[in-house]
């Protein structure tokens, strides 16, 4: 296949890839797939992404039909991940002088993969690059699906090229949508599911950047080029990421498995004490006779979630382990969990089951063991379990993040980016929160879940008006890198008991 010019002196440089069957491991990609990569001509020309590392030499002698890769002045990288990042080696070799223009978790992450250096500038949302004639906006996409995206839009062309957002699992090379007609929607669709919507919360926020953007062709890194009504992609995207109304009535998820019925009874307990504590939405799935996907849809606006198991073979059986692997951290940590099950001697069941709520986690209530037939006392026991988590439940509720506490934080003027060597320092009559950028991993778990408080984007990207101090201070309590702490200065009117917590800095008794 020959490259393509899209528009005048931009050119569809890709490859397409039509005998993939899966892709990241997680999709089946039945109609294949394909890498698109673009060129840009202006004064100075700009490559945008490029393929797999087994494509390059087909990409390079591509490129070469239109100019030789000396010409190139910059490589942008939308985002490191092999599959646009894999002929990077070898375009540098070709190429030493060319520099990579990216996001600067892509140009650490681009380090990493060549693990050697290379010329590079950093750009993130609204920097721009001037070609000469024509010019690259940048708009952040971080988290759309890495902790690195962002799109180029060319002003001059109204083209999006958005990465991986709006991408499709499908060969063809016709390359337009409109000439393709809708075979590949479902593709579409399927990619969002699998790719974006784990993230729906960063989609929704970045299809609002978009708006009142002239588009007239968006350009992903997979599939079909979209010029047919671009905007009734970013719709789609839009309402397929469409945040859900906020529940009056907490739901709880309880799924279970159970043999004989012991743990089916305790469950039935667990539901009448609930039901009697509180007012709960309560769905109920018994895991060998559900479609994992009718539960995976109740989770997202559900509080809760418990898991009966018996213990089989020191072990809980595979039906709930296949269950549990759907879950993730990035899209289920919110919620609090527990297990609970009837078990005959060892009873390993439970236990294993609460390790992989931690590990996806998510707030976890020690869970209720009983041996064999649950009848009298511990049938009690299943009651004050459920009395717990009612309290874990309202709790919970109540420490959500950004609920107004009447605690404000008024920000000295000047201090906010202080700080000394890799320390930054962000200080509110109430908190004092430190950023060690050095050992950040980028966990994204800071400004995914309080975006009004950090916004890698901004400078300074603390903002500690953003919410109340209590909710800052459990974000950043699951930091998992140590790169957030805090510590609560003498004029903090926060109530002692919310101040001791995983992120407060160890030598705070020293500051005071
Ligand atoms: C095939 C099989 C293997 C089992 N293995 C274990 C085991 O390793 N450890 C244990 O504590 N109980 C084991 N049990 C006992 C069950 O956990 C126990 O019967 C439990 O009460 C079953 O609860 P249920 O009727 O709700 O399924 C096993 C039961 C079966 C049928
Ligand atoms: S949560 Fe911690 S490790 Fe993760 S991005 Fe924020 S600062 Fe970095
Ligand atoms: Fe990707
Ligand atoms: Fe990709």
């Amino acid at each position: 296949m020959q490259a393509v010019e899209i528009r005048p002196d931009v050119y569809w440089v890709g490859v397409q890839d039509p005998e993939l069957r899966t892709f990241d491991i997680i999709m089946r990609t039945e109609n294949g797939s394909s890498y698109n990569a673009y060129l840009v001509r202006g004064e100075k020309n700009a490559l945008i992404d490029t393929v797999k590392a087994k494509f390059a030499d087909e990409f390079i002698e591509r490129i070469k039909a239109i100019m030789p890769i000396e010409n190139i002045d910059y490589l942008v990288l939308q985002h490191a991940e092999p599959d646009h990042a894999g002929a990077v080696e070898k375009i540098l070799e070709l190429n030493p002088e060319m520099t990579v223009v990216a996001h600067p978790n892509t140009v650490e992450f681009l380090h990493e993969i060549l693990n050697r250096d290379f010329k590079y500038k950093r750009v993130g949302n609204g920097k721009e690059l001037d070609l000469g004639g024509k010019t690259l906006h940048f708009i952040s996409a971080l988290l759309l699906h890495w902790p690195d995206n962002i799109y180029s839009y060319l002003k001059e062309e109204k083209i999006l090229f958005s990465g991986d957002s709006f991408g499709s699992h499908y060969a063809d090379e016709r390359l337009f949508d409109d000439i393709i007609g809708d075979s590949f929607m479902h593709d579409f669709a399927y990619y969002y599911d699998k790719i974006m919507h784990p993230f729906k919360k960063q989609v929704y926020a970045t299809m609002t950047k978009l708006e009142g953007l002239e588009i007239e062709m968006i350009c992903p890194a997979h599939g079909p080029l979209l010029r047919k009504e671009p905007q009734r992609y970013i719709e789609l995207y839009r309402k397929w990421s469409e945040p859900l109304p906020a529940r009056e009535i907490p739901k709880i998820v309880i799924v279970y498995a159970s043999a004989y019925g012991y743990t089916t009874l305790l469950k039935d307990k667990i539901i009448e004490t609930m039901s009697r504590l509180g007012d709960f939405e309560i769905r109920c799935y018994d895991l060998e006779s559900v479609e994992y996907a009718r539960i995976l849809a109740d989770l997202e606006d559900a509080c809760a979630l418990l898991i009966g198991s018996p213990t089989i073979n020191k072990d809980a059986p595979s039906v709930v382990w296949d269950f549990l692997s759907r879950l993730s951290p990035v899209v289920h940590q919110q919620l609090v969990a527990a297990a609970f099950g009837s078990y005959g001697w060892s009873g390993e069941a439970v236990l294993n089951i609460e390790k992989r709520l931690l590990t996806l986690r998510m707030h976890v209530v020690p869970g209720l063991r009983v041996r064999l037939k649950p009848d009298g006392a511990k049938l009690k026991e299943a009651e004050a379990f459920a009395e717990r988590l009612v309290e874990a439940i309202q709790e919970k509720r109540k420490n959500i993040p950004n609920i107004f506490l009447p605690i404000f934080s008024d920000i000295r003027e000047g201090k906010e980016e202080a700080g000394t060597g890799n320390m930054r320092e962000y200080v509110s009559s109430d908190l004092i929160v430190y950023w060690y950028p050095d050992k950040c991993i980028h966990d994204t778990n800071c400004f995914v879940n309080l975006p009004e408080v950090f916004a890698p984007e901004k400078r300074p990207w603390v903002n500690l008006k953003g919410a109340d101090p209590v909710a800052i201070m459990r974000n950043i309590d699951n930091c998992p890198s140590g790169a957030l702490q805090y510590s609560i200065p003498e004029t903090s009117s926060i109530p002692a008991e919310f101040t001791g917590g995983k992120g407060l800095r160890k030598d705070y008794r020293k500051q005071k």
